[in-house]
């Protein structure tokens, strides 16, 4: 695919798999013995928030355990040298896309490295544990700080710079993700009704498969390099 063109790939749990981040679904996924609602809605932070900050202090502590991997580094290849418009919206709250070169990125359902101060509304990078009820970087007031994540319930952040580049792309590529959690499960449908192609990669059948114009089943790992080189030429 030679000719100029505006792409936009959306990405899930999937792509970091192989980078030994669990999935939310399916077998040793995250949410397995987990109850979404006890750790990832405000009426779960509200009612216990030790347990809901605990779990996320965890996984923002794993990503200093976990790499890129070749799917990433691919992306990030491909954000360098594409000459067209590029958005890549992910799911994920991980910073794997960062680290492997992505720059035209956002983080739809928010991200662990960030905070979110409700007595002050400042958003903020973040390390360390929130359950030790760190003051904020900017108002300085403590325990207000709650992880930067959007949960059950909450609106996805920068829908309306989605649904410009969506409408306005000629591919559209998913990766990694199960189809199985709205509003990121009916971009294929919105990109589509604008005329982009539509492709898959993802390790199994997704609920949204029947949605895509080509389906491509393997690991992220394999399928986005292969898929980068095929777009690059
Ligand atoms: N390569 C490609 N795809 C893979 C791989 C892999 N190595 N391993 C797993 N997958 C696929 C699975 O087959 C599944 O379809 O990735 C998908 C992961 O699905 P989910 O765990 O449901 O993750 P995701 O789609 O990102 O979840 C969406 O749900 O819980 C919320 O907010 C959370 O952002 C998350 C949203
Ligand atoms: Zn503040």
């Amino acid at each position: 695919m030679s000719e100029i063109c505006n792409i936009v790939v959306l990405t899930g749990a999937g792509i970091s798999a192989e980078s030994g981040v669990p999935t939310f679904r399916g077998p040793d996924g995250l949410w397995e013995g987990q109850r979404v609602e006890d750790v990832a809605t405000p009426e779960a932070f509200a009612r216990d928030p030790d347990l809901v900050l605990d779990f996320y202090d965890q996984r923002r502590a794993n990503l200093g355990k976990v790499e890129p991997n070749p799917a990433h580094h691919a992306l990030g290849r491909l954000d360098a040298a594409w000459q067209g418009e590029l958005l890549i919206v992910t799911q994920n709250v991980d910073d794997l896309h960062e680290r492997g070169g992505a720059k035209r990125l956002l983080h739809m359902h928010g991200e662990l490295k960030s905070g979110w101060c409700l007595a002050c509304g400042a958003r903020h990078p973040f390390e360390g544990k929130m359950a030790q009820r760190p003051p904020c970087p900017v108002c300085s007031a403590s325990g207000h700080v709650r992880p930067d994540i959007v949960w059950f319930g909450e609106m996805p952040y920068r829908m309306e710079e989605i649904d410009a580049a969506l409408s306005a792309c000629d591919l559209f590529v998913s990766i990694g993700t199960s189809g199985a959690v709205y509003p990121a499960a009916g971009f294929v449908q919105t990109a589509r009704h604008y005329g982009a192609r539509t492709l898959e990669l993802n390790l199994d059948p997704s609920e949204g498969s029947i949605f895509f114009e080509e389906s491509r089943m393997g690991r992220a790992g394999d399928l986005v390099p292969a898929w980068v080189d095929e777009v690059l030429g």
